[in-house]
């Protein structure tokens, strides 16, 4: 088991509970995240959530399209089995336990989501061979959109928004834990791409209309369409 997944399934317990103190507005970037898919709310739309976690981000996609076929990806089976909780009893959503490197996605996917999950992909060209198979699952028509930590366009802006970070978490979260503990591990564990080559990567790799749907400082709500037309 490698250091993530073990965070996370030592972790699942509290998730839900610690991600509000550390996340900056995290209900509004998910509201941003679910509210920008562009469908008629009664359609079975397919979709797919990488890095489902607790099953946040599934339940808003159920919630606001209650005939979803939700497949729910993540790696650490205890965040999978807290999702099996939170989605007790809807329908249409079943629950994958692998890593992204080894998910084999159904074809045909309307939308594809994922918050807070991919900037665990190690290198840019990881990120960008990934992003290219969600583009391959998708019908034509879908959607991918992300929601997730980034990095600022030039040192200057992302000192100001590392500040902005801290300063939120203090809010709830002493210095010390957060010096001690959260900062060592998103400098360990966390591998943020630069939201501008990002927006670039997705452009190359053929999505259509590419757009920062919300952002505050270090977290983004990001992504594409593939155009009509193509497979
Ligand atoms: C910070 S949590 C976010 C969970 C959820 N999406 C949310 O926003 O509440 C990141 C999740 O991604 C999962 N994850 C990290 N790396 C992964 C990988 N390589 N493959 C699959 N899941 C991964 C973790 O197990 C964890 O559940």
């Amino acid at each position: 088991m490698d250091r993530i997944q073990r965070h996370f399934e030592e972790e699942a317990d509290e998730f839900d509970g610690i991600i509000l103190r550390l996340i900056p507005y995290y209900p509004e970037m998910l509201e941003a995240l679910v509210s920008t898919l562009p469908f008629e709310a009664s359609r079975p739309i397919r979709v797919t959530d990488l890095g489902c976690g607790t099953g946040t981000v599934a339940a808003r996609v159920k919630a606001a399209f209650p005939n979803a076929l939700v497949t729910c990806v993540d790696i650490a089976a205890n965040m999978l089995e807290m999702a099996k909780k939170k989605l007790a009893g809807e329908p249409g959503v079943r629950f994958v336990q692998a890593g992204f490197n080894h998910f084999d996605f159904d074809a045909g996917q309307d939308a594809v989501v994922s918050s807070l999950a991919l900037h665990h992909l190690v290198s840019d060209g990881d990120k960008r061979d990934f992003y290219r198979k969600i583009h391959d699952s998708l019908a034509p028509g879908g959607v991918f959109y992300n929601a997730d930590v980034v990095l600022a366009a030039n040192d200057g802006l992302q000192k100001t928004a590392m500040e902005k970070w801290k300063a939120f978490m203090l809010k709830s979260v002493s210095r010390d834990e957060i010096e001690g503990k959260w900062l060592p591990k998103y400098y360990e564990e966390d591998r943020p791409a630069r939201l501008k080559d990002q927006l670039k990567w997705l452009e190359e790799i053929g999505f259509a209309d590419v757009d920062v749907i919300w952002k505050t400082y270090n977290y983004a709500v990001y992504g594409g369409s593939k155009p009509e037309g193509r497979n």
